[in-house]
């Protein structure tokens, strides 16, 4: 049976971040890249922040850190979009509300045969799973971008991926951290 997906940490301030322990800070941050908890710990080592940009900046910087493997490595762990971890329920928590964000958990079952043929002419092209922005798309731009894309080359791939991660970790490392409070 799927394990439910665990609830997403209560945001905090950004001083109260800049004063946690590494292992807190890890903790807290540890859903940002996907199946990927030690780079919060990279991103950790950049503090302090001056605002919520920066500390979405130190993870973009901390996706891009690794070796050639360790980037692959990144992309590799995310899921396909409406894949079989999303029927299965097997999803993180975070990958789930984005993907239902879009509609993705809503397809018609053309659209989800259609999505398969992509994701499976993407696995074939790049031996890597097709990572989008969900959340800075629809389900419209989604299925262009992923026809748009099997058209790159294994590097650009690459980048487009990263660059990808970064606007997903970005997103969701907004979310967690409280605005100041404006009075
Ligand atoms: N874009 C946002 N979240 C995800 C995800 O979990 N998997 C893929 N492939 N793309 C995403």
């Amino acid at each position: 049976m799927a394990l439910p997906p665990h609830p997403s940490p209560t945001p905090l301030a950004l001083a109260d971040l800049n004063a946690l322990s590494e292992d807190a800070f890890a903790a807290h941050f540890a859903g940002v890249l996907e199946h990927s908890p030690h780079y919060a710990r990279v991103a950790a080592r950049q503090r302090p922040f001056a605002d919520a940009e920066a500390a979405a900046r130190a993870f973009m910087e901390a996706a891009r850190s690794g070796t050639p493997e360790e980037q692959l490595a990144l992309i590799r762990a995310h899921p396909d979009l409406a894949g079989k971890a999303a029927l299965a329920g097997e999803l993180t928590a975070e990958s789930a509300g984005e993907q239902a964000s879009a509609g993705l958990d809503r397809l018609s079952p053309e659209e989800y045969a259609e999505f398969g043929r992509l994701n499976a002419a993407y696995h074939e092209k790049f031996g890597l799973p097709y990572v989008v922005c969900v959340r800075e798309n629809d389900k419209a731009s989604i299925f262009a971008g992923a026809r748009r894309r099997l058209g790159h080359t294994p590097e650009q791939e690459r980048e487009a991926a990263l660059h990808e991660i970064g606007r997903i970790a970005r997103l969701r490392v907004l979310d967690l951290i409280r605005p100041p409070s404006v009075s």
